[in-house]
């Protein structure tokens, strides 16, 4: 059994909302838990799989922590950062970058012992996003970005993070099917009549997740930011880096490229916090702003149905819905949940 290999199994926060043996799982991934940019002077409180973290900047890079100070159970994020060091602001503990709790201020001669001592977790700041596992020995692998990270003809922007009303498993699901392009999406990019080309697409499995490759007619209608033309063909690149993250790289006609990071965290079973980061080689000379609002309708399209899926978590037992070709992914998306040993009852 694949689970009681993991090193959190048995471990599970307080209101933790998965079952034991799924939190165990889910606990040994990466997962991206902030933008580097938002994490300024201030610590910063952000919750993955029902455990509040705290995480700060120091002179020599990010701390990722949980968020309690062991003397009194206060959250270290009230407290301020001084020094590298994480001060609680109910009694001025102080802890430095490897959780040691460095000075106890009313007894400012003593040494504190090494239980009085900050939990701090497995982290990595890659891309302008600071990632997180709540285990030493993760299971994943960071996705590849380097291509577009490493291009300066990509210009960068991010929407998020963003909570929202949803599994991580619904969520995800919704970032690897084409076949909804033509209806969600049909007062935006999507054509009914392309709905066939939604669905077949090149699917293949990779270490750690599936690639697919497709090519796709979008409508282009008069507020999308590409202008000149009310058809594009897009063709489309799609990796999926298990558990939740995905990478579309869209390619048109000339050239132009944009890709399109979605990151989903499990912030409790039925919520979860996305991380949209957007790059592309063309049309410099529009504003962000108008980028992200047409990338932003497009997403709500989909925020609207993700958020009422029914059941909320996604069904392992395949013989539970009817599954047709075009779900190929999602299939494969099961599968890998089945095998790593997620339950039946799984509501990331
Ligand atoms: S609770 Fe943090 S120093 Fe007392
Ligand atoms: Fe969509």
């Amino acid at each position: 059994m694949i689970a009681d290999t993991f090193e959190n199994a048995g471990y599970f926060p307080r209101e933790c909302s998965f079952s034991p043996s799924d939190w165990g799982i889910l606990s040994e991934f990466w997962y991206p838990v902030a933008l580097a940019e938002d994490i300024e002077d201030k610590p910063v409180k952000v919750r993955l799989l029902d455990e509040n973290l705290v995480v700060y900047r120091t002179s020599k890079g990010f701390v990722v922590a949980k968020d309690l100070c062991v003397h009194r159970g206060s959250p270290l994020s009230l407290g301020w950062v001084e020094g590298d060091e994480i001060v609680c602001g109910y009694h001025g503990y102080r802890y430095n970058m490897e959780g040691k709790c460095t000075l106890v201020p009313s007894h400012p001669d003593w040494k504190p012992p090494s239980k009085l001592c900050l939990k701090v977790y497995l982290h990595e700041e890659r891309y302008g996003v600071i990632w997180a596992c709540l285990s030493d020995q993760p299971k994943n692998a960071i996705p590849d970005w380097e291509m577009e990270w490493n291009d300066q003809k990509f210009r960068w922007f991010s929407w998020g993070p963003i909570v929202w009303d949803c599994s991580a498993g619904r969520a995800i699901e919704n970032f690897l099917d084409n076949a909804h392009f033509s209806f969600i999406h049909r007062n935006t990019f999507g054509q009914e009549s392309s709905a066939e080309m939604g669905a077949e697409y090149k699917l293949e499995p990779f270490e750690h997740g599936l690639i697919m490759d497709f090519d796709y007619l979008a409508g282009n209608p008069a507020d999308s930011p590409i202008k000149g033309t009310d058809q594009l063909q897009r063709h489309m690149n799609r990796t999926l880096t298990y558990p939740f993250f995905t990478r579309s790289r869209i390619q048109y006609p000339e050239g132009k490229e944009q890709i399109i990071h979605i990151n989903v965290t499990p912030v409790s079973a039925r919520k979860s916090q996305l991380l949209f980061l957007f790059s592309r080689n063309f049309d410099h000379h529009v504003p962000v702003e108008d980028l992200l609002a047409w990338e932003k309708k497009i997403l709500l399209e989909d925020k609207c149905y993700i958020e009422s899926q029914k059941p909320e978590e996604i069904p392992l037992d395949l013989s539970e819905e009817v599954h047709v070709r075009a779900d190929k992914a999602s299939i494969a998306l099961r599968r890998w949940m089945i095998k790593i040993g997620l339950g039946r009852d799984f509501t990331a």
